[in-house]
């Protein structure tokens, strides 16, 4: 599915780039002038994090759910390198209760884009953006190619898992590593919903257990309520 590599120095965003390039080219920069999340967000690029970006054809079963999925393939290369990260409903993963990867999908006419940034080797944050790298989590520097050859196997073992098993298929897994499951929150939709986290659907929707009862959501931002 992955077939060629493109690195390069100084990128706008490796989203931009890989739109330019055919699906399956995985586009990596050093740094991004300006690096895009969900809603619209900046993502913090300087050097030593890993930015990249990919496109794989539309079509792909329980489309939606990319986000998590891919997530969750980050979270399980992560594991295996022995760290404990929990995914933060939709798309982001969290180390010791601060950001380390966000994760970006965004769907074009034919194909959709897949962006995946990771704070591995910075030193320090700005103190706003509650982020920390896996350097500064574990005192190692890593390897930049061995980290994104690695990683990207867990990648696409998973994307082509989706496509063949579908979302079932991640359920239980994801809801296992769920940040703030059983915690009350508040879902920004962008208007606030506070309920207990209750775990996921089958399409990958939040479950949030309200004062009207169980329901489900599938777009939002998700927030720990301040006790
Ligand atoms: C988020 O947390 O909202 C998602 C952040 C996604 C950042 C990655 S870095 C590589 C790719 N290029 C971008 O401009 N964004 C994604």
């Amino acid at each position: 599915m992955l077939r060629s590599l493109i690195w390069l120095e100084e990128v706008s965003s490796t989203q931009e780039v890989a739109k330019r390039f055919l699906v399956g080219t995985v586009v990596v920069a050093n740094r991004q002038t300006s690096g895009r999340g969900r809603l619209g967000r900046h993502w913090h690029s300087p050097e030593g994090g890993l930015y990249l970006s990919f496109s794989i054809p539309v079509g792909i079963k329980d489309e939606s759910t990319l986000p998590l999925v891919v997530a969750h393939s980050v979270a399980s290369y992560l594991k295996a390198l022995g760290f404990m990260p929990a995914i933060k409903w939709v798309n982001d993963l969290y180390v010791g209760g601060k950001k380390v990867c966000g994760v970006l999908t965004e769907r074009l006419r034919d194909r959709i884009v897949i962006g995946v940034g990771i704070n591995l080797n910075q030193e320090s944050f700005p103190k706003d953006l509650e982020a920390i790298s896996l350097r500064m989590l574990s005192g190692k520097t890593f390897d930049k190619v061995s980290f994104l050859l690695e990683l990207l196997e867990f990648i696409e073992r998973d994307i082509e898992k989706l496509n063949a098993f579908g979302f079932v298929a991640f359920k239980q897994a994801i809801e296992d590593r769920l940040l703030f499951k059983d915690s009350e929150v508040i879902l920004y939709t962008p208007e606030p919903v506070v309920g207990i986290l209750k775990g996921i659907s089958e399409e990958g929707s939040l479950l949030l257990l309200t004062q009207e009862g169980l329901k489900s959501f599938s777009v939002g931002d998700l927030t720990l309520r301040a006790l």
